[in-house]
Formats: C-alpha cells, structure tokens, sequence
C-alpha cells in the first residue's frame, strides 16, 4: 500500500499581513466559571476514542452524546449543544515510574486529574474574542469534583484547537467519524532522509540532511500528529496513522519542530550548507 502523503499549509501569513497577530498574542479567555457547565454523567456518555499519552504518561477517555457520533460519521455538522469530554487520568506507573502497560500494550488508568469539555451553543462564540473565536464552541476545564478550575489556561484551548476549523475545531474529528485509519501500517517512504513518529516521539530527535535535500516524517502512532516549524508559518496538515509529510530545507540552518498538537514532542534538523 502506497504511503498517504499529507499537505503543508503555511499559517498565520494572512493574519499577520493583516496586523491580526499581534491580536492574537494579546487575545485572551479569563479561566473560571463560563457558560459551560460540569457535563454531569459524562461517564455514560458515547466513549468514542481512548488515546495513550507517553509524553505526559496520561490515559485520556473521549465521551460525548450518540447524536453527535452519528451527525459525524454521516458527515453532517456537529449538533448544536453537543458537549464533548476528555477524561484525562494518570497513567498507572511502575516502580521506575514507566507506564504500566495491559495485555494490549495499552496504558491502565490511575487516578481521574481533570475534566475538561468543549460545548457548542448557537451564539455562545460571540463572547470570545474574534482572534481566538472557534465557531460557537466555548471550553472549560474542571477538577474531578465538578467545579472549574480556575488556574486553567483556557486562552490555549482555543489556540491549540483554533487551526482544526474544517474539522469543526475537533483535532481528532476521524476517531468521532470513525475514519481513522487504526489499522494502517506506517512503512518507510524510502529514499528522503526520514524521522520516524512512534510513541509520541520523533526519531532520531536530531537529523542532519545537506541543503536541498528533503525530510519525510512518518507516523505510525494511532493519534494525528502535525509537524509545526518552530518561529515559522509552516504546517503540515494532519498526519493520521500511516501518513506522512515531506519537506525540502534550501537553507542551511537548524530548523526546530515540534508537533503542533502535542507540543511537547520537540525534533531539529541541522541542515547543512551545500558540500
Ligand atoms: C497543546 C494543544 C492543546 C491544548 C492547549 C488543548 N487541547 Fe484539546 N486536544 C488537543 C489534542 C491533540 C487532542 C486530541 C487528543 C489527544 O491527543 O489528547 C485534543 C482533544 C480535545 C477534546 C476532544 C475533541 C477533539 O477531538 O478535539 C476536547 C473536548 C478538548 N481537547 C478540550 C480541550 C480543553 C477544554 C482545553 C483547554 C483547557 C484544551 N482542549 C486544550 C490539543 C490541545
């Protein structure tokens, strides 16, 4: 099977020509309490998706209602009122605080650390400021108790989901619909200098390429990753299990990355100058 290759997009160009960058780096949202209130019985809700987080050892459950499981995957837009939860738990460490791991190689959930919900509600965007606005979803983040945390960065739920406006602001609109390709092997695209994405972790961290040549990154994690150029506006799209992005560096240089979705995963290339 040929390997699914993904677009770049180069962000931020339009809004900063336009003097809006600077708004977005001043926008905020004050945490507290807001229009989004503790989605009680979140647990028997629809559990949509489940995902391991190595890189902050969390177990995170996906829940939201069957009308919105449905509208997704019949490819119609989320419901209005729609809440969705992510459950986020400690994931169970050994002595050597590692991740436990269950007879699938999946994580065993600890300890419930946040409740955290985005809702949509007709109108309800209209309070957010315009540089940060995602459609009519607003977000909250709650302690296990139901009650908002009011330490909570929300400013950075609406940046971290603001780029996924053509999946309705869902960075993981596939698992809802049921499209994510789960089963895809990831297989080496073959002749680009390559980095392998597997465990939420790019491999190797450092790769060193001569000027002109191209990076092919591929993901073989069963969550979306996107290379994000530190500092720059270039983004890949997407990568879902077994897809990839390739990028050619003319210039020689080191080019910092990070996955713009889980920012803690971080990667350079040392681009060499012409021998
Ligand atoms: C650093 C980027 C980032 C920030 C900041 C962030 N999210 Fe997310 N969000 C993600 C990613 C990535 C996922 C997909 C699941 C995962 O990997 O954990 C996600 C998934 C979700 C989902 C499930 C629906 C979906 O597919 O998008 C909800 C609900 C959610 N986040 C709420 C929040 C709330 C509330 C906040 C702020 C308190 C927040 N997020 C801040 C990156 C972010």
């Amino acid at each position: 099977m040929a390997v699914k290759r993904v677009r770049w997009v180069v962000l931020g160009t339009a809004l900063a020509g336009a003097g809006v960058a600077g708004a977005l780096a001043q926008a905020t949202v004050a945490p507290g309490p807001n229009k989004l209130e503790f989605p009680q019985g979140w647990e028997r809700g629809v559990l949509y998706a489940t995902v391991d987080r190595p890189d902050t050892k969390q177990y995170r459950e996906f829940y939201t209602s069957a009308e919105a499981v449905k509208a997704a995957r019949d490819g119609k837009p989320i419901p209005d009122g729609t809440v969705i939860t992510l459950a986020a738990y400690a994931a169970k460490v050994d002595a050597e605080g590692k991740p436990v791991k269950d007879a699938n190689g999946r994580f065993v959930k600890d300890k419930l650390l946040a409740v955290n919900s985005m809702q949509k509600m007709k109108g309800w965007g209209d309070d957010i400021p315009a540089a940060l606005r995602n459609g009519d979803w607003i977000y909250q983040s709650f302690s296990p108790d139901g009650a908002p945390n009011d330490k909570a960065n929300l400013t950075a739920c609406y940046q971290c989901h603001l780029p996924f406006a053509k999946d309705d602001y869902l960075t993981n609109l596939a698992k809802l619909a049921g499209t994510f390709p789960s089963q895809a092997v990831a297989r080496p695209a073959g002749g680009a200098a390559e980095v392998a994405i597997a465990g939420f972790a790019f491999g190797p961290g450092t790769l060193k390429v001569n000027a002109g040549e191209k990076v092919t990154w591929v993901n073989a994690d069963d969550t979306p990753h996107q290379i994000s150029i530190v500092g720059g506006p270039q983004r890949s799209e997407l990568m879902l299990k077994g897809q990839s992005a390739t990028l050619q560096f003319d210039a020689a240089g080191n080019i910092a990355y990070i996955c713009g979705l889980h920012p803690t995963m971080k990667g350079t290339i040392e681009v060499a100058a012409k021998p």
